[in-house]
């Protein structure tokens, strides 16, 4: 079979992801620069502060990992890059540049859906045909700061969204908890590191939402109130210290962990699928990934989950993602408009123009 090699490009956040996916060697190189310490200061992302960082970085990260990747641009059969969704200017920016790229060596661009990249990334790991090991139909627990959805993954390609949160999403939880906590951006990490120096779980007993509504939707928002509320109560009777401050995080993280679990188990049972695998920033929360995997074990299912630094932003899900576009023949090779979908839905008809399509439940069958 003919090797196919995709150079992937990621930037509609505040990483700077690219690296190159061959279909009969695996990844063969990737680089990434966070600008985590760019928007630190302000407390979340800045659009502008984003987008002009990418262009900033892409040529020599590409450069780099195309000399670390031992491959030369003739080698290369596409160029995958985000299209979305997610920050526009920052999305922008890597559309131009794939596109460019794509135009000058006389090869296809592909766009890709940030959060196929990550639905997909488990199945990149460990093995060039790694997709063996997950079969479908999978369930896709997607985590990140902007999205909590439960995906029904058929094959590769064919989604169907059976669960998505009403309010925040869980990454988008955690940061906002953060800043309650006093703690640095981007939140999660920082409250999962306080949550490790509580004694126990449960001091607190937030509530865990939606747990006794029927489907699988979630929503975080009262959370994150009731987080606030116990904050603000416990700075009037100036008890707010550091073991008080863990013991928030345990509890809200304990919140989140279960529901997120409960929730994601009954969506498996359910369906009757033998996999679950996780993606986004918040599966590479310690808590989630060991409660997880052992509660879905019981039941006899095995949770899936990228290594820690696949978990974020990175190029590689998407040279991964754009090398399974490539192989259904879902693009257009003589495409080479630069347009990009901050808000691009994934299941239910992702097809920015119809130009390419990820099926929906009515085309599955
Ligand atoms: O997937 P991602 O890198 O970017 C988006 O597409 O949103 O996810 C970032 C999110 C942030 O909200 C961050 O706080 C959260 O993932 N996150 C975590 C952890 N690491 C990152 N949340 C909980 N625990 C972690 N260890
Ligand atoms: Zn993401």
């Amino acid at each position: 079979m003919k090797e196919i090699i995709i150079l992937g490009i990621e930037t509609s956040c505040d990483e700077t992801g690219v690296a190159i996916y061959s279909s009969t060697r695996g990844l063969l190189a990737e680089q990434l620069f966070s600008q985590i310490a760019l928007h630190a200061k302000y407390g979340g992302v800045v659009p502008e502060i984003a987008a002009r960082d990418h262009s900033r970085r892409l040529i020599s990260l590409v450069d780099k990992t195309i000399k670390q990747s031992g491959c030369t641009q003739q080698d290369i059969t596409a160029v995958a890059y985000t299209a979305g969704p997610g920050l526009a200017g920052a999305l922008f920016v890597g559309a131009c540049f794939a596109q460019a790229l794509a135009m000058g060596w006389q090869r296809p661009a592909i766009a890709v859906h940030h959060m196929e990249g990550h639905l997909l990334s488990p199945l990149m790991e460990g093995s060039i045909d790694a997709s063996s090991h997950v079969a479908c139909p999978f369930l896709a627990l997607l985590v990140s700061g902007g999205h909590t959805q439960l995906i029904l993954v058929k094959t590769i390609g064919h989604y169907e969204l059976i669960g998505d949160t009403l309010d925040d999403a869980a990454g988008e939880a955690f940061d906002k908890v953060a800043k309650l906590l006093d703690l640095p951006y981007p939140g999660g990490p920082a409250v999962a590191q306080l949550a490790d120096q509580a004694t126990r779980d449960n001091h607190y007993n937030f509530p865990r939402p939606l747990l006794n509504r029927e489907g699988y939707d979630f929503s975080f928002s009262g959370l994150k109130t009731a987080v606030r509320q116990q904050v603000e109560q416990l700075k009037n009777t100036n008890v707010f210290d550091e073991t008080q401050r863990a013991a928030i995080a345990a509890s809200f993280q304990a919140a989140v962990v279960e529901t997120l679990i409960k929730k994601t188990l009954k969506a498996a049972m359910d369906h009757q699928v033998q996999s679950i695998v996780v993606s986004g920033g918040v599966g590479a929360n310690r808590r989630l990934r060991q409660d997880l995997s052992a509660h879905a074990l019981s039941k006899g299912i095995i949770v899936h989950f990228p290594p820690l630094h696949h978990c974020t932003d990175n190029g590689a899900m998407i040279a991964f993602a754009g090398y399974h576009r490539y192989r259904l023949g879902d693009f257009e090779a003589d495409n080479r408009a630069v347009e990009v979908f901050p808000r691009w839905a994934l299941p239910s008809n992702t097809s920015p123009h119809n130009t390419f399509s990820y099926h929906t439940e009515a085309d599955a069958t």
